[in-house]
């Protein structure tokens, strides 16, 4: 069984781990026994589950019948839900709805947001909701942000995603996922938090990294330049995913061609 705590550990003595996102019991249970670490059960279900554009028209029901799905096949990971487009613009609706994901089977819940979000941060940890953050490329704001572009990329920016990930750490969140942003700004991150930064086309330096499953399998529409398909070289899904595994934690993944410095 890994635990939150487990992951810390692991920032600490310097091992890198990996996670995986997933939507339904099936994939979950494979994803479990290729000894993956964390399943987020992603908003990306948006894209690769129902074809939309953008992970905007998902909505908490969605992710709780995806959560519950997944948290039949996973028991030993954490499970992490992602909260949807307006599922947390106010504390009282993110407490109300981070709920129905825990009394799913989320072990963890992700927002997208920094400063803003302390407060509610502050409060959905104060109640046993543990909390992972999401800055840098955040999708749900894909409009607001002009795109799916590289973020932090001159310094005001890079400062600016360097103190929200404080803001969020003081607040209480638990782990950060950083997307789309220079490997030296995710560097810097990861070296001033004390808990673990996940990296999603951020370079090498994060303590784990995360892929979407169907980009790893090669199924998306459209595999971003920031991540592999790895059941190229691999004649099974169990093996693809163990080969993205222990490529996280041996650092041949990601190379150079999967982010700017
Ligand atoms: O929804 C998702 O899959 C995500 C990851 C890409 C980090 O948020």
């Amino acid at each position: 069984m890994v635990r939150i705590t487990d992951l810390k550990k692991m920032k600490t003595q310097g091992d890198k781990f990996t996670a995986l996102t997933a939507y339904d019991y099936s994939f979950a249970k494979v994803i479990e026994k290729a000894g993956i670490e964390i399943i987020l059960i992603g908003d990306s279900l948006g894209n690769v589950c129902q074809g939309h554009k953008t992970t905007i028209p998902v909505s908490i029901d969605d992710m709780v019948y995806h959560t519950a799905c997944v948290s039949r096949g996973a028991k030993e990971v954490v499970l992490i839900a992602d909260m949807p487009f307006m599922s947390y613009e106010t504390t009282q609706n993110a407490l109300r709805n981070s709920g129905m994901l825990m009394q799913n089977g989320a072990k963890m819940v992700k927002l997208e947001g920094g400063q803003w979000l302390s407060e509610t941060v502050y409060q959905m940890s104060e109640r046993g909701i543990p909390v992972c953050g999401h800055l840098g490329l955040t999708p749900q704001s894909v409009h607001q942000l002009g795109g799916y572009a590289i973020q932090g990329a001159n310094s005001k920016a890079a400062d600016k995603i360097v103190n929200d990930a404080k803001t969020l750490e003081q607040a209480g969140a638990q782990l950060l996922v950083v997307e789309c942003i220079p490997s030296s700004l995710s560097a810097l991150i990861t070296k001033k938090l004390k808990i673990p930064v996940i990296g999603i086309g951020a370079g090498p330096a994060t303590d784990a990294q995360i892929l979407v499953l169907y980009d790893v399998l090669g199924i998306s529409d459209q595999i971003p330049s920031f991540s592999k398909n790895f059941l190229l070289s691999n004649n099974s899904i169990l093996s693809a995913i163990k080969s993205y595994a222990s490529a996280v934690r041996n650092s041949t993944f990601p190379t150079s061609e999967h982010f700017v410095q």
